[in-house]
């Protein structure tokens, strides 16, 4: 039996950083506010005319992943890429990364699971190393959210929150079973589909063709719709349940954490679960203040600062864990 160790991480943010004060001048909202009700004071924003999309900035995390990792990109035997703004409708941009990296033909899956993305995303990796089928996987987080916000005041309840960027782990074969991702664990709850949602283009909503039909500069449906006070109260619960379920099943509790890594949804959302789990400040990385929630990208950013500032050692319990649409939710219990 094998286990699987996170070996390289990377990240990748676009340059234009947009602050609370920039977005004021698009859309009737404010500094104070923003700050108050998220923690967020900027985010990064791709620019117009770049070249970073989705895919991009995804290789550009999967570039620094893969050399930490210190292996050849030939010898990564699968792709993850999670994220719910993809270049294209189809296909995913997994098979995007394996062209940009001139990686021989090994399968490329994308996982469409938001905010929980990276999560489910890993829990996949670790079962395909854990079974002997894969020793090396690339594992991706990246999204593009600012090409497709309503930047008017008729959507600052969501767009003041999301921003850009991009993750990545290289996930190895580990023979020291103590060692690596222990335990990874899903749910979700589909009754709250609508909750947090873009209905558009979808075959069972609003097709591109009603979409060209219709040409309504009003229509929304093409545009995030987050009931965010649900939301938030849903994350609450959902948050600590997973954690200590993940705990539980490895016969831990919240004092052996060394890092939580909570998806960074919202930097009220990450201090209440710190709250109720009763941790210190040290236990805990948060990054929303710098970058906004960046879905799928938030978990594997995070972490990869949190690396590199020297604050996950050779030993340490770290755990991740994410809430969002569908809804769904997940852990990961790690043993770096
Ligand atoms: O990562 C995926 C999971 N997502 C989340 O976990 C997000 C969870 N939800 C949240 O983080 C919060 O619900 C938000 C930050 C999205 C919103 O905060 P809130 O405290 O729930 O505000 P609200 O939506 O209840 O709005 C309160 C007021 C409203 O005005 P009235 O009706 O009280 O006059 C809004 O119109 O704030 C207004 N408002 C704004 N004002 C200034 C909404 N957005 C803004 C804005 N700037 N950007």
């Amino acid at each position: 039996m094998y286990t699987s160790k996170i070996t390289g991480l990377g990240y990748y943010v676009p340059e234009n950083v947009v602050t609370n004060d920039d977005l004021s001048k698009l859309m009737d909202t404010n500094d104070a506010w923003i700050q108050e009700r998220t923690g967020i004071k900027e985010r990064r924003w791709v620019k117009t005319g770049s070249d970073d999309t989705t895919a991009t900035m995804g290789v550009k995390a999967a570039k620094i992943a893969i050399d930490r990792a210190g292996i050849d990109k030939d010898e990564i035997d699968f792709i993850v890429f999670a994220t719910l703004s993809p270049d294209y409708y189809f296909p995913g941009p997994g098979v995007q990364v394996q062209h940009a990296l001139d990686i021989k033909t090994v399968g490329a899956l994308d996982v469409r699971n938001q905010c929980s993305g990276f999560v489910y995303a890993l829990s996949l990796a670790d079962n395909y190393i854990k079974t002997g089928m894969y020793k090396h996987i690339l594992v991706i987080g990246s999204e593009l959210h600012s090409h497709g916000l309503d930047k008017t005041t008729r959507g600052r309840g969501v767009s003041v929150i999301f921003g850009d960027g991009a993750g990545a782990a290289v996930l190895s074969r580990e023979e020291d079973t103590s060692k690596g991702i222990l335990s990874t664990h899903l749910h979700s709850q589909g009754e709250f589909a609508e909750e947090l949602v873009v209905k558009a283009p979808g075959m069972g909503t609003r097709w591109v063709t009603d979409i060209m039909q219709e040409n309504d500069p009003n229509d929304e449906s093409y545009f995030p719709y987050m009931n965010g006070q649900f939301v938030f109260k849903n994350a609450v619960v959902r948050f600590s349940e997973v954690i200590n379920e993940g705990l539980q099943a490895n016969n831990l509790t919240a004092n052996d954490i060394d890092m939580l890594i909570p998806h960074q949804a919202n930097l009220r959302i990450a201090q209440f679960i710190q709250k109720k789990m009763r941790l210190i400040d040290e236990q805990v990385y948060n990054n929303i203040q710098r970058y906004g929630n960046t879905t799928a990208a938030s978990i594997p950013i995070a972490l990869t600062e949190a690396w590199e500032a020297g604050k996950i050692k050779d030993g340490d319990l770290v755990v991740l864990a994410a809430f969002g649409s569908g809804f769904t939710w997940g852990s990961a219990i790690i043993r770096w």
